[in-house]
């Protein structure tokens, strides 16, 4: 019989997590407006609001932070990531920033003008505010498989505007799913019969690997670093988020495989984030980030990682909640209307839902639905989004099963509770991203 799989670690520096009553977190969740994102962290016993930049260190990249160089200008800790960074991805022109949307500014700000459209499968948040902000169209094509006409389309009627094409490895908007190598070569190739260059948005890149490993025939045997190298291969350049995969509390990069654009990045990033050599971060985080890109590929460990998130989704099966299938790397996305059939989506049932589950168990999660994604007009009525998601998004190295058997257990109990579970209004809101400051009242108070 197959064994558990287990931690592929063990534990050497503990942080407590702190146990509240239900009445405390009842006054708790009232006095953060019904909205999560207000609450204080030191008031969630299972914080999987994101996985960015909230993971464990090893005693290596602890280790690591101690021979940071904090020298302004040509700092050991650059030349040492900067030599990683090659390994990996095979391109050698290299800058630090201090997280992902800092890279996508910086390259974006550099290489991109007004009335630019550029494509990808599904832009992140702060992608797109960052490319609109700039004035240009980002345009999100994701489809159900592989190439299909509709996908070359725009490149036919927008060509010239079209700086360069995007994908998002793997996408974090889609439910967390991987792209197919195959998927990867055949969008490279097409930008290429156009002469585009492909930037790959690469937070999640381990994790893609290794979904590529278990899942695309031809590479069960392939060692992650080289699918890693073969899907850098295809493209470019890259902006990375090191918050995921680089296993850091902090950090980012830009990485291009040609010098073209380099002057006018190295240019933005000297106005935005600081020197080319430590790009807003300091020397020790660099250092950290060398040893977390290459601890975030070993197989033990990616294989555990993805095996957390499939197995939340076997306990949410068992217990007839539906969520997006197959699960994704990094966070389990939970279908709200599976759990609150009869809750009206005025009501906002998958911010029902994360208010529920933090007043079950103490844990938060994140919302990814119409409060997110729906808007309100002039005229005072509503736009709702397609679907009404909550995303568990687990921190790197940092619960262990338990953790899962708790959550699974708390999130059968809300099911069971359907009936009793209160939807909300919102009372204010800001014009954008309303999610993180809005506030809200329950509709039958
Ligand atoms: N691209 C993707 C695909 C992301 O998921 C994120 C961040 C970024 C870019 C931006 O990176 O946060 O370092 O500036 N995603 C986090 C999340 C915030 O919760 O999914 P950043």
């Amino acid at each position: 019989m197959p064994k558990t799989l287990i931690e592929p670690f063990r534990i050497k520096s503990i942080e407590p997590i702190r146990m509240t009553s239900r009445s405390e977190r009842e006054q708790l969740l009232h006095a953060a407006k019904l909205n999560v994102f207000k609450l204080h962290a030191e008031d969630v016993l299972i914080d999987w609001l994101t996985d960015s930049g909230t993971g464990a260190m090893s005693s290596r990249q602890w280790g690591a932070i101690m021979e940071g160089d904090e020298s302004y200008a040509g700092a050991r800790s650059f030349y040492r990531l900067e030599a990683v960074i090659q390994k990996i991805t095979g391109m050698r022109f290299f800058v630090p920033t201090h997280q992902g949307r800092a890279a996508e500014k910086v390259l974006f700000t550099a290489v991109c003008k007004k009335g630019d459209v550029v494509p990808n499968n599904c832009h992140f948040d702060t992608t797109r505010a960052n490319l609109e902000y700039l004035g240009i169209e980002a345009l999100d094509l994701v489809i159900a498989e592989g190439l299909q006409p509709s996908t070359i389309h725009p490149f036919k009627e927008q060509g010239d505007r079209i700086p360069f094409g995007m994908i998002t490895v793997t996408n974090n908007t889609g439910g967390g799913q991987p792209v197919a190598m195959a998927n990867i070569r055949a969008y490279a190739a097409l930008l290429k019969k156009y002469g585009k260059p492909f930037i790959m948005d690469v937070c999640r890149f381990s994790e893609n690997a290794m979904f590529i490993k278990m899942r695309e025939p031809g590479y069960q045997n392939t060692p992650i670093p080289d699918i890693v190298k073969e899907m850098f291969s295809y493209a470019d350049g890259a902006t990375m988020s090191a918050k995921k995969d680089g296993m850091v509390n902090i950090g980012g990069f830009i990485v291009l495989k040609s010098e073209e654009w380099m002057d006018a990045v190295r240019n933005v990033l000297i106005m935005t984030e600081g020197f080319p050599t430590y790009g807003g971060l300091a020397g020790r985080d660099l250092e950290a980030l060398a040893v977390g890109l290459e601890e975030g590929m070993q197989e033990d460990y990616l294989r555990y990682r993805l095996r957390t998130a499939e197995y939340l989704g076997e306990r949410l099966e068992a217990a007839g909640v539906g969520f997006v299938k197959p699960t994704g790397g990094h966070a389990v996305y939970i279908d709200a209307r599976t759990v609150l059939p009869a809750m009206p989506i005025a009501h906002y049932p998958a911010w029902a839902l994360c208010n529920a589950l933090y007043l079950e168990g103490g844990i938060r999660g994140v919302e990814i639905g119409s409060v997110m994604f729906g808007k309100r007009q002039a005229d005072g009525t509503e736009t709702y989004h397609s679907m009404e998601l909550v995303r568990l998004a687990f921190p790197r190295r940092m619960y262990t099963q338990s953790h899962f058997d708790y959550a699974a257990e708390v999130i059968a109990e809300v099911k069971e509770k359907a009936a009793s579970i209160r939807g909300v209004k919102i009372t204010k809101q800001p014009q954008f991203l309303r999610h993180f400051t809005c506030e809200c009242a329950w509709v039958d108070a």
